[in-house]
């Protein structure tokens, strides 16, 4: 990827000013005992209510009032933080919609001895702008300055779109996933999920609210990260650490004289971690409860080696605890798909994974965020021009020259090739390049922005964004190998009433590259019959945006794709 200098980001900036996004907040703490668990690492409740102190000041910031945890998005916590580390937290608005905003957070420790760095966890946050007497706040629009910010920002709208359909999405898989696991087995030695049962109650205290007396959501966070880990202890007798947490979904506001009753449980037990089901609810007097949150941890156990223990099995309870177990199951399945989808490096991201509809929603992420990403990289270079079709490569400190803005523009773009090693990680099964002209149509996964028609001057295009998967009814062939086409794509960008960029990105291996060479040097007529087939289809479709299904167009609505994709 190109540098972010001298992308001329900032018309407000001093000559020789580094910039620093106008939203961002750091936030730096030394880890002392009273932060602290009994081991003497600092524990994750601590850490979340530091996130969500500086995320919500970075959503405040911007918004110029007060703000509310609307969610937290899945974290992971890739280290433990001992007791004298410093820890340190940077937050900043990657965009802004109507009256909420996605904050990032990014959080890395330090060792002041040794001055050693590491990233702990990153971790995407909604903040709403509380409502005012006249309505719903909307909120000034952020302008990306430089070409991480681009690429965040335009994130951000698809991870909107995710976590907004994100327990719809959970609870159909649940409903497939968990009646095709039959029934859950029973252990001798089992423990009784029982006794990892847990209850406590907080009463909501002025120091545990914000300036607007409702909750911190990082202290009903910390609170729920208490039981939970209470829960995981009693199953195991031992220190559990916290690994994961699934999104965090603040229904609704609590207030100073709430009470807040927690309930945690372990849900299932696997080999190496667990599944803790935590719930917080508040009522004041009496009032019946209202639900606050509800979220799902993973804990481990590690040895003295700091290597993840071997755990008891758990004995559900009947009925309710027999489908937490099942779910557990289930979601387990969903976090491994996800993880082997979205948390490898760029370069790592396996070629074709295996299709399953649980990986669907991550698979469609991890391809429009490559696209994305391939979108901001700025430096590509004209190589040769053909019929109106410019094709570019990605030539580090080069650029497209202007002046290339046709009606259809399009760049067909060739990364670097992998280097030998890489190659040979991606390996075995192969699978059929024929097989995916044939029946890939279904196996193409579209996603699209939010806007159909994204405004003007904004970096935001409408995607196609499609992989090769492995199917167990198209099993690899020895001619053919499905496995090398990486992520690819097209981007559709309107420019002007008059001026409409159509680009197609292809990220393949070099043992594709035959299939596929005519292509890229622009000898066939395929990728301009794909760009005229979907520009008439935009062109077509234009006025009807505004009445089409939800944020994602599937399948069924796009133009055919050409044959040799
Ligand atoms: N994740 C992210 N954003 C969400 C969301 C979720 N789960 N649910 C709603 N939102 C966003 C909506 O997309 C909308 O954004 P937009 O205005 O930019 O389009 C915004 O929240 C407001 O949505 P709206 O439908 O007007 O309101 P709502 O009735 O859904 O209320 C909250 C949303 C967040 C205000 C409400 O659920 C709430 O008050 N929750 C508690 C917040 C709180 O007090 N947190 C601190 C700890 S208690």
């Amino acid at each position: 990827m190109a540098s972010e200098e001298g992308k001329g980001a900032c018309v407000t900036m001093e000559i020789g000013e580094a910039y620093r996004n106008p939203t961002e907040v750091t936030m730096s703490q030394i880890v002392l005992p009273c932060h602290s668990n009994h081991c003497g690492e600092l524990s994750a409740g601590q850490l979340l209510k530091w996130m969500d102190s500086t995320a919500c000041l970075s959503a405040e910031r911007h918004a110029g009032c007060s703000c509310v945890t609307a969610s937290v998005d899945d974290i992971h916590f890739e280290h433990t933080i001992g007791v004298g580390n410093v820890v340190t937290i940077i937050a900043k608005v990657n965009r802004a919609f109507t009256s909420s905003m996605e904050v990032g957070i990014m959080v890395t420790c330090e060792d002041l001895y040794t001055d050693t760095h590491w990233r702990v966890c990153q971790a995407f946050a909604t903040f709403v702008a509380r409502r005012r007497e006249t309505g719903k706040v909307q909120l000034k629009q952020l302008t990306p300055q430089t070409q991480t910010e681009q690429m965040e920002y335009s994130l951000a709208a698809e991870r909107r779109r995710m976590r907004l359909i994100h327990a719809e999405i959970i609870t159909d898989l649940l409903s497939s996933s968990t009646a095709q696991l039959g029934e859950c087995r029973e252990y001798q030695d089992a423990v009784p999920a029982e006794r990892t049962r847990v209850e406590s109650v907080e009463l909501v205290l002025p120091p545990h609210a914000n300036h607007q007396v409702s909750t911190f959501g990082g202290q009903i966070m910390a609170w729920m990260e208490n039981v939970a880990t209470i829960s995981a202890s009693r199953l195991c007798n031992a220190h559990p650490t916290l690994r994961s947490i699934d999104m965090f979904h603040f229904r609704g506001p609590s207030h100073i004289g709430d009470r807040l009753v927690l309930k945690s449980i372990v849900n299932n037990a696997f080999k190496h971690s667990m599944e803790v089901g935590v719930c917080a609810e508040a009522y004041q007097g009496g009032e019946p409860q209202r639900h606050i949150n509800s979220a799902f941890m993973t804990f481990e156990v590690l040895d003295a080696d700091r290597k993840p223990r071997t755990l008891p099995r758990i004995r559900p309870e009947p009925v309710d605890g027999k489908r937490r177990y099942q779910e557990a199951v289930a979601r387990k399945k969903i976090r491994l798909d996800r993880k082997y989808i979205i948390s490898c490096k760029q370069n790592e991201v396996p070629l074709s994974v295996p299709w399953d509809p649980s990986n669907q929603m991550y698979l469609s992420y991890n391809n429009v965020s490559a696209l994305k990403l391939m979108d901001t990289i700025n430096n590509w270079v004209l190589t040769s021009e053909k019929n109106k079709t410019v094709h570019a490569g990605g030539e580090p400190d080069a650029v497209l020259q202007s002046g290339d803005e046709r009606e259809r523009l399009s760049r067909a773009d060739v990364p670097p090739p992998l280097r030998p090693q890489e190659e040979k990680r991606v390996g075995p099964p192969l699978s059929g390049v024929r097989g995916d002209h044939e029946s890939g149509r279904r196996r193409h996964h579209l996603s699209c922005q939010d806007a159909f028609h994204p405004k003007r001057g904004q970096r935001d295009p409408y995607l196609i964004a499609l992989r090769s998967v492995t199917l167990p009814t198209h099993p690899p062939t020895a001619d053919y190998n499905r496995r090398e086409v990486l992520c690819a794509g097209f981007t559709i960008l309107e420019e002007s009433s008059a001026v409409t960029k159509v680009t197609y990105y292809n990220q393949a291996t070099p043992g594709v590259l035959p299939y596929i060479s005519t292509d890229i040097v622009g000898l066939s007529s395929s990728f301009s019959s794909a760009f005229s087939a979907c520009s008439d289809y935009l062109e077509a479709n234009k006025d009807s945006s505004a009445t089409l299904d939800s944020q994602t167009i599937n399948a069924a609505n796009m133009p055919p794709l050409p044959k040799e994709l």
